[in-house]
């Protein structure tokens, strides 16, 4: 499978080295308005190549994403300290205008992986600019968040985080939702499993995981500057699902009819991912504090698109 990505920066590199170092795809290629680090990033990664897999990784212009399977848009301006990911929407708006059309031209057949922030709301962006249907516009949305709280959670058990079913829903930013009702471990309800691991669970501990998971980001930002190695293994997830036809299940955001009192909002849940992209999803048990707080989280979505008056 050929994957393109547009934007070598961090987080495009990051991702395309996870890609190359898992051989998701047979063939890479890299495309960035500054082709000389789209060529610097590919070969570097080349180099990476015959220690792992044998991905083929290259840069081009847009032309060489003809008939690629999927392509990440990974291009944009990233959050600065203190900066909120709904801070950058304008100007990422803007970047989207000028880079899908020129992908589809290339690659008419792609599903589209948008990594860009706000990345819900450049996910709902890049659907209606592309016109394809809502399955083939996925967003990362909130597939890093949850593996966050999945890290949080098998620490605190002291289970490995891949045996730890927890989802983060909603946006990924300040209004997402840690679903811990539906949460659970080794086959049983956290309460259950805490108690046969011996360690407590209180509401303290709880909301020093709902920290972690929510600021997680900002607080990566302020030691280094962005995120990168997260959310480049969190793509080369989602590519996988679809090279693989796995019909994995991952939150990962896309454009719905109907969510959460909101239509037309691109928002993470649940869903079922392969090689035809999202065919399904699934609405996991929420108490009513989960369900206000989604409601939530999906009006804001739905009030920032509407601001920026595409
Ligand atoms: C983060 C970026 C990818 O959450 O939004 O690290």
């Amino acid at each position: 499978m050929k994957v393109g990505i547009v934007g070598a920066g961090m987080v495009g590199s990051a991702a395309g080295y996870a890609i190359a170092l898992r051989g998701t795809a047979a063939q890479l290629v890299f495309v960035d308005h500054r082709p000389e680090l789209a060529r610097a990033q590919a070969e570097d990664i080349a180099h990476a190549v015959p220690f792992a897999s044998t991905t083929l990784v290259s840069a081009g212009d847009y032309t060489d994403l003809d008939s690629a399977a999927v392509v990440i848009l990974a291009a944009g301006v990233a959050q600065k300290p203190a900066e909120s990911r709904l801070d950058l929407l304008s100007r990422n708006a803007e970047v989207f205008r000028d880079v899908i059309g020129r992908v589809l031209t290339a690659a008419p057949e792609a599903i589209l992986l948008v990594a860009t922030n706000p990345v819900d709301i450049m996910t709902r962006i890049a659907t209606e600019l592309s016109g394809l249907p809502p399955a083939r516009v996925i967003g990362s949305g909130t597939i890093l968040d949850t593996a966050r709280f999945r890290h949080l959670i098998g620490r605190h058990l002291g289970i490995a985080p891949q045996f730890v079913h927890a989802y983060v829903l909603g946006e990924h930013g300040d209004s997402e939702v840690l679903a811990w009702q539906s949460a659970r471990a080794g086959g049983l309800s956290l309460p259950d499993c805490a108690a046969q691991m011996r360690v407590a669970l209180t509401d303290g501990l709880r909301a020093e995981i709902d920290a972690g998971v929510r600021n997680a980001a900002y607080t990566i930002i302020e030691g280094k500057g962005a995120t990168w190695y997260g959310i480049g293994a969190g793509l080369e997830r989602i590519v996988r699902a679809i090279a693989r036809n796995e019909q994995a299940i991952l939150t990962v955001s896309v454009v719905a009819p109907e969510i959460a009192g909101q239509s037309g909002v691109a928002l993470s849940v649940p869903r079922i991912v392969g090689a035809r992209g999202v065919t399904g999803d699934l609405f996991p048990d929420l108490s009513g504090a989960e369900a206000t707080a989604l409601a939530a989280s999906a009006r804001l979505l739905s009030d920032t698109f509407a601001a920026l008056a595409l």
